[in-house]
């Protein structure tokens, strides 16, 4: 993780009081923590609705602005309910979360209660999730969008409830278009590159030697997957598995990697090829950068850091929807639901928590402070909201208009292997160890071998 200027944001965490005992420190120290803590909830006994404490393991920031609000919404369902709520947090990154939550589930850990389910995992997690059909009123279901319920149901079984939607976008800085004479963001990669290179060597020029143009998620992870399906689909290249044919071996998803690979060094810092999901964050925090793909909800991040730090305050920076290349503008949809674990002893006040979390009228109020893109469609047209948060309008048009899923409904258990392959593919031409051509050959073979479907 790269950290600047003190920045990190997971750096700056102090335990809340919805902290875990034996404290962060310890459950971040990796799974060996989880599991431990795991292992003292297999003590715990069934207690009554009011002197319950769930486990909630929640993926998400840790900065103090954040923490703060969940803070006051945990402590408003305490009110309602009686039932108090502590934080597990995940370990940093989609995979590392991935992988803690694989093992407290198939270990049949009792805590967490409840999990903060990726839209990439309900397949990979269902077999240890309650059916929450059984818990939430049909009404609470059909409230949110329905592509979002559809995903979280396997088999019949609805095994999350979605909360947030995520979205990639291009995050810009209006202050520097304006100085540099452009009127609004780039509409084409080719663009951006363009824009990108003349900021980029102005501002060094001007003193300002660690300035980049464009920064992105380019380590071989979940979010390089996320970032290069976007390259790719813009290209028309295909979205890696459509209609169960596997869409990677062609020019177009081959020329749209090598690209990126130019970006590497010239308008993208050469460490680009290590950055995860925080670490363009942090750049682009600092000021460091003119441009930033990153998600929705890292526009919530800056703007509460902004409002504290007084850096990216909202006055200089505004998000778009992402780059068109020859096809189409693409944006890779994220985001997140709660579900129930099977193992916990509170399944009832558990779904209580997720009905909660889910709500509307907290997802409304969640919104109205800056942090949160609701799942339900009709709070879209709350003017208290629009107006608190203009650019929830550029996020539902980067949804509608360039929304893509990652495959991981059809690649259901094998998705972490099939992401895993893609990112790694991808990596090898960004580092210059494979061609475009090559990787995309060698990729094709692994990706039949893991799902036992047919290639282009
Ligand atoms: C964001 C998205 C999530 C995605 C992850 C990858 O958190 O919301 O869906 O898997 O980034 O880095």
């Amino acid at each position: 993780m790269v950290h600047t200027g003190g920045r990190a944001a997971k750096q700056s965490v102090q335990p809340s009081s919805f902290a875990f005992r034996p404290g962060r420190r310890s459950i971040l120290k990796g799974l060996g923590g989880l599991v431990l803590l795991a292992a003292q909830g297999c003590r715990r006994s069934v207690q009554p609705a009011s002197a319950v404490t769930l486990v909630l393991g929640d993926q998400t920031w840790l900065d103090d602005q954040f923490q703060d609000r969940r803070h006051q919404e945990l402590n408003q369902f305490t009110r309602e309910t009686g039932i108090r709520v502590e934080i597990v947090p995940a370990p940093e990154g989609a995979d590392e979360t991935l992988s803690a939550w694989r093992a407290l589930l198939e270990s049949g850990a009792r805590i967490p209660d409840v999990y903060a389910i990726d839209v990439i995992w309900p397949g990979i997690l269902a077999d240890n999730l309650l059916d929450l059909k059984s818990y939430v009123p049909d009404t609470e279901i059909a409230a949110h969008l329905p592509e979002l319920i559809g995903n979280n149901t396997v088999v019949g079984r609805l095994v999350a409830l979605p909360c947030l939607v995520d979205i990639g976008l291009l995050f810009y800085r209006t202050d520097l278009l304006k100085r540099y004479g452009y009127h609004g963001p780039p509409e084409s990669w080719k663009e951006l590159e363009d824009i990108a290179e003349r900021i980029q060597a102005g501002e060094r020029a001007g003193g300002q030697k660690a300035f980049w143009g464009f920064v992105w998620e380019g380590a071989s992870s979940e979010a390089l997957t996320c970032n290069a399906l976007e390259w790719q689909v813009s290209e028309g290249g295909g979205p890696i598995i459509e209609s169960d044919v596997i869409t990677v071996n062609n020019p177009r998803s081959g020329g749209a990697w090598a690209r990126a690979a130019r970006w590497v060094g010239t308008i993208s810092p050469p460490g680009v090829v290590a950055y995860k999901e925080w670490d363009a964050d942090n750049i682009w925090q600092a000021g460091h950068a003119a441009f930033m793909r990153n998600w929705s909800t890292s526009h919530f991040g800056t703007r509460l850091r902004g409002s504290v730090q007084g850096l990216m305050t909202g006055d200089n920076f505004d998000v778009a929807p992402l780059p068109r290349g020859r096809a189409r503008t693409a944006a890779t949809v994220g985001g997140r639901g709660y579900g129930v674990s099977r193992h916990s002893l509170h399944p009832r006040e558990a779904s209580m928590l997720v009905r909660f979390l889910c709500r509307p009228d907290v997802q409304l109020a969640r919104g109205r402070k800056i942090w949160g893109t609701p799942t339900v469609p009709a709070l879209y047209s709350d003017t208290e909201l629009m107006a608190a948060n203009p650019y929830l309008s550029t996020i539902l048009k980067a949804y509608r208009n360039g929304g893509v899923l990652r495959p991981s409904t059809t690649a259901g258990k094998r998705y972490p292997e099939v992401s895993h392959a893609y990112s790694e593919a991808v990596h090898a031409v960004l580092v210059g160890r494979k061609t475009a051509a090559g990787a995309a050959s060698d990729l094709q073979t692994q990706l039949m071998q893991i799902t036992g479907l047919k290639g282009t």
